[in-house]
C-alpha cells in the first residue's frame, strides 16, 4: 500500500477521553449488533420507510449476537429472480462519504490476503462516524467473505477474557477441552500454529474492555507477529488508545499496528448521506433545503455523529407529521399521506430540545428571527469578519448595531432592550453572553458559523448588505 495514502488516511484528529462513548446522550440507546443491517441493504429496500430505517438504528439489541449481519449467500445470489451480479452491484455500493476509508480498508485487506501476510490495524474515530458500518460493508464483500475466515466481536458484550476466547473458538470452529480461559486460549494458539485459512479478526469497541480485561488485547494484538495468516483489526473511539493502553506494542516495530482514523462527518458529508438515504426511500423532498442545511451544520459543529443526525432527522419528521395531522385526522389518512415537508422551524425545535435552549420556538421562527434579532446577529458577524475583533463586548456591539439599524431607517433598541434580545438569542443557542461587571462590559460569543446563520436568518441579502457596510464599524 502506498505510504503517502496511508499517511493521509491516518491524519491526526483531536482525541476524546478514554471510554467516552455514545452513552453520553441522555436518551441514546446502545446500538446493537444489527445496526448495520439497514446500511448494508440500503439499496435493495426501496419499500422500507426512512422512519423505520432510522428507528431500527436506535433499537437496542439485547441478545449476544455481536456479528454484523451477513447477507446470506442465498439472499445475495438470487433476489427476486435477479442474477447475483445485478443484486450485488446494487447492494454493495460503499457508504456515502466513507468511500476513501473503505477503499483504504479494501486495499489493506487485499494486499495481506494476496501475500498471505499477517498484520494488525487500529481503527479510531468518534461515535457515529461510520467505523462499524464501513467494516461491516467490507466484511460482506464476497471476496473477503470467501477468502478470509472472519471473526467479528463487539467487546461491549464480552464480560471476561474467557468469553472473548470462547467466542473466537466458536467462530473458528476450534474444538476445546473446556470453556475456561486457559482451555480456549490453548485451543486457539494450537489452531493458529497449524496451517490455516487467512483469518480476519475484528474486535470492535475495544475501549469498552476494562483494564483487567485489557490484558487480553495484548495477547491478541501479539498474534499477527507470532503467527502467520492472521489479520487483526481493533476498533475504538480514542485516537491514541493503542499508545496509551498497549504501550508495549509500540515498543516493537513488528507489533505496532497501522492506524486508520475516521474523522467526524462534515456538514456536506451529512447532507450527502441524508440526501442518499432519503432518495433510497423515495423521500427526496421531505426536508426543505434550509432545514437540512441547518440540521447538518449543527451536528457537524457539535460532533459529526451520524447516529445522532439520523436520530434528530427521525424526530423532526415525526414532529412535522404530528403538526400536519394534529387536527381531526384519522391514523389511516395519516399513514397514507406521506407528503410531509420538514421546515426549519421543526429542525430548530428538535435541536433546541436535544441540545438545550430553554425557550421553545415561537411563531416568529416562521420567518427565522424577529428583525431586531437579525440586525444584532448581522452586526456581530460584521464585527467578527470585517472588524477583525476576536472578542465582542456588549457596549461595542450596541454601537455597531445602532449604526446598522439607523442605516436602514430602523429605530434601534436601547442598550437594555438589546441585552434582552441577546438573552433570547442565547436561549436559541445562537449566542453565549457572559462575564463583565456592567452590561456594556459583558462578552458576547457567536455560537453559529456563517452557514448556520444564513440558514437561520433566511435573509441572505440582508446579511450580505450588512457585511458590506464597514462604515458601521468603529474607525
Ligand atoms: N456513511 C454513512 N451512510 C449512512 N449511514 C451512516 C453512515 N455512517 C454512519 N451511518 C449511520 O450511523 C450509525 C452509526 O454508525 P456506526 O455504528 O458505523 O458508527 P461508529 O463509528 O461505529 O460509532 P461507535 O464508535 O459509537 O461504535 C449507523 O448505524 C449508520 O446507520
Ligand atoms: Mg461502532
Amino acid at each position: 500500500m502506498c505510504i503517502k495514502h496511508r499517511e493521509k488516511m491516518a491524519g491526526v484528529q483531536a482525541t476524546i477521553p478514554f471510554r467516552s462513548r455514545k452513552k453520553v446522550y441522555v436518551d441514546d440507546e446502545d446500538v446493537g449488533s444489527n445496526e448495520n443491517k439497514d446500511i448494508l441493504n440500503i439499496r435493495k429496500s426501496s419499500d422500507r420507510k426512512l422512519k423505520r430505517h432510522i428507528e431500527h438504528d436506535l433499537k437496542r439489541e439485547t441478545d449476544d449476537d455481536c456479528t454484523p449481519v451477513k447477507i446470506s449467500r442465498k439472499d445475495t445470489m438470487v433476489k427476486n429472480g435477479k442474477s447475483r451480479n445485478v443484486s450485488e452491484e446494487e447492494n454493495l455500493k460503499p457508504l456515502t462519504s466513507r468511500e476513501t476509508e473503505i477503499e483504504w480498508l479494501d486495499t489493506f485487506l487485499t494486499e495481506h490476503l494476496e501475500k498471505e501476510q499477517s498484520a494488525s490495524l487500529y481503527v479510531s474515530g468518534q461515535p457515529g462516524t461510520g467505523k462499524t458500518a464501513s467494516l461491516s460493508y467490507i466484511l460482506n464483500l464476497p471476496k473477503f467473505r470467501e477468502c478470509y475466515k472472519q471473526v467479528y466481536i463487539n467487546c461491549t458484550m464480552m464480560k471476561s477474557a474467557a468469553s472473548i476466547y470462547n467466542r473466537i473458538c466458536k467462530e473458528l470452529q476450534v474444538p476445546t477441552s473446556g470453556t475456561t480461559e486457559k482451555a480456549c486460549f490453548n485451543a486457539i494458539e494450537k489452531y493458529l500454529k497449524k496451517k490455516h485459512k487467512m483469518i480476519l479478526l475484528v474486535l470492535d469497541e475495544i475501549d469498552q474492555l476494562d483494564s483487567k480485561r485489557q490484558s487480553v488485547l495484548y495477547t491478541i494484538f501479539e498474534w499477527p507477529a507470532l503467527f502467520s495468516r492472521v489479520v487483526l483489526v481493533g476498533v475504538a473511539n480514542a485516537l491514541d488508545l493503542t499508545q496509551r493502553a498497549l504501550p508495549r506494542l509500540q515498543a516493537r516495530c513488528s507489533l505496532r499496528p497501522l492506524t486508520l482514523h475516521f474523522a467526524p462527518y462534515t456538514k456536506q458529508q451529512i447532507i450527502n448521506i441524508f440526501t442518499n438515504v432519503l432518495a433510497n426511500e423515495d423521500k427526496t423532498n421531505v426536508f426543505s433545503p434550509v432545514a437540512l442545511q441547518m440540521l447538518a451544520a449543527k451536528i457537524s459543529a457539535i460532533s459529526g455523529d451520524m447516529r445522532r443526525a439520523l436520530d434528530i432527522g427521525r424526530r423532526v419528521i415525526e414532529l412535522a407529521r404530528r403538526t400536519k395531522f394534529s387536527d381531526n385526522q384519522s391514523i389511516d389518512s395519516m399513514m397514507k399521506d406521506s407528503s410531509v415537508t420538514v421546515e426549519l422551524k421543526q429542525v430548530l425545535e428538535v435541536l433546541n430540545d436535544v441540545y438545550g435552549g430553554s425557550r421553545k420556538i415561537e411563531t416568529d421562527a416562521e420567518d427565522g428571527f424577529p428583525l431586531q434579532q437579525k440586525l444584532i446577529l448581522c452586526s456581530i458577524m460584521l464585527m467578527l469578519t470585517k472588524g477583525k475583533v476576536k472578542e465582542i463586548v456588549m457596549g461595542k456591539l450596541h454601537d455597531v448595531y445602532k449604526k446598522v439599524a439607523n442605516a436602514r431607517n430602523i429605530m434601534p433598541l436601547d442598550m437594555c432592550e438589546m441585552c434582552a434580545a441577546c438573552a433570547l438569542l442565547e436561549a436559541r443557542g445562537a449566542l453565549r453572553v457572559g462575564g463583565g461587571a456592567s452590561a456594556r462590559a459583558r462578552r458576547v460569543r457567536l455560537q453559529w458559523d456563517h452557514a448556520e446563520l444564513c440558514a437561520a436568518l433566511r435573509d441572505k441579502p440582508l446579511l450580505s448588505a450588512i457585511l458590506d457596510d464597514v462604515s458601521c464599524l468603529p474607525s
